[in-house]
């Protein structure tokens, strides 16, 4: 009876055995291939800011605690095993009771935790920057974002640059519903709450393209609705700055002016805006200086001219659900926009 129970034992542990290898297998090849797939996406163990850099420190130190204890247990769990062997078969002393033993291990474990608890409080205070004023506002959209430069009167979309080794303070909105600001090199995510300002402060230490993400889910464009935050030199951003609060250029190509012509005549104006002509809609991002941006779609695209046409003809094909709506035009007038469009840098 005993012997056939010890061998139903061990058959469920060698079965048990199987299953917890063949679930650390599927985690592996999982994990590898979720590496894969994350290529060209940011690189949290890199940070450009403030904020993720010590939320990297805090990573480190985590792990570390985290692996000593590990490695603590196997080491006691091999010493048990191997011990254990050899000894005859007989009942293993009984620890039940020992007051000792029960402090101890409760101890440990609220030590441990305490720690990781200190580190963690530690690092929130210190990515906590004091308030000096948003130097901008970003609203969240269904599914694109706006920056907002109310002191320079300007507004722009989907990409915005910030000056290196000084403080950024952003003033963070959604006009529809829960989204989530969120540079991952920077520092943490802040949710963009509709009637609510919130507030996310780091200081960007390295200059660099970095993406922005939204990181609440939103609706059906959730997973394409990014930006691209630019960290530069002083110099630059002011050059930058500069040139986002100019009206729009006069174009000048053939086709651009055709287009130019055009585009006020069409729907665009009741959603975008274009300062210095006649179209001043809100709905949609402003396309003032829509040439210098690198995506289309809150980077859905890269801006090419190929890509603005396909965007222009189907909006819905490339992005499906999105507020663009599709504009039947002649193939013509679609390269007279693209052309138009493009010279706005
Ligand atoms: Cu906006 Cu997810």
């Amino acid at each position: 009876m005993s012997g056939r129970y010890h061998e139903r034992f061990r058959g469920g542990a060698r079965r048990g055995f199987a299953r917890c290898a063949l679930i650390l297998g599927a985690a592996a090849l999982a994990a590898l291939l979720l590496a894969a797939c994350a290529g060209g996406q940011p690189d949290v163990l890199r940070p450009g800011g403030s904020g993720a850099q010590k939320i990297v420190t805090l990573t480190l130190q985590i792990v570390s605690i985290l692996s000593v204890v590990l490695l603590t247990v196997w080491i006691l769990l091999a010493i048990v095993i191997i011990k254990g062997r050899r000894r005859p078969e007989s009942e293993a002393s009984q620890t039940r009771g020992n007051l000792g033993i029960e402090i101890l291990w409760t101890a440990i474990p609220a030590i441990i935790v305490a720690v990781l608890l200190i580190l963690t409080v530690h690092t929130t205070l210190q990515i906590a920057l004091p308030n000096r004023g948003a130097q901008f506002t970003s609203v969240g959209h269904q599914w694109w974002w706006e920056f907002d430069f109310p002191s320079e009167s300007f507004k722009t979309a989907n990409e915005v640059y910030v000056p290196v080794d000084r403080p950024v303070s952003i003033d963070l909105k959604s006009t529809d519903v829960i989204h989530s600001f969120w540079v991952p090199q920077m520092g943490g995510k802040v949710d963009m709450n509709p009637g609510h300002v919130n507030h996310v402060r780091f200081v960007p230490l390295k200059t660099g393209r970095y993406l922005g993400e939204c990181s609440e889910f939103c609706g059906v464009q959730h997973g394409r609705m990014r930006f691209l935050f630019i960290v530069t030199t002083p110099e630059k951003y002011s050059a930058w700055m500069h040139d986002q609060a100019l009206p729009a250029r006069t174009p000048t190509g053939a086709e651009a002016v055709a287009g130019g012509q055009l585009i006020p005549t069409i729907a665009c104006g009741s959603c975008h805006t274009i300062r210095g002509t006649t179209m001043k809609g809100t709905f949609g991002p402003d396309l003032t200086h829509f040439g210098s941006r690198s995506g289309i779609a809150a980077f859905t695209l890269l801006n090419t001219p190929q890509n603005l046409l396909a965007w222009l003809q189907d909006p819905q094909k490339v992005k499906p659900e999105c507020k663009m709506p599709q504009i039947p035009l002649p193939l013509q007038e679609q390269q007279q926009l693209v052309a138009y469009l493009e010279e706005l840098k």
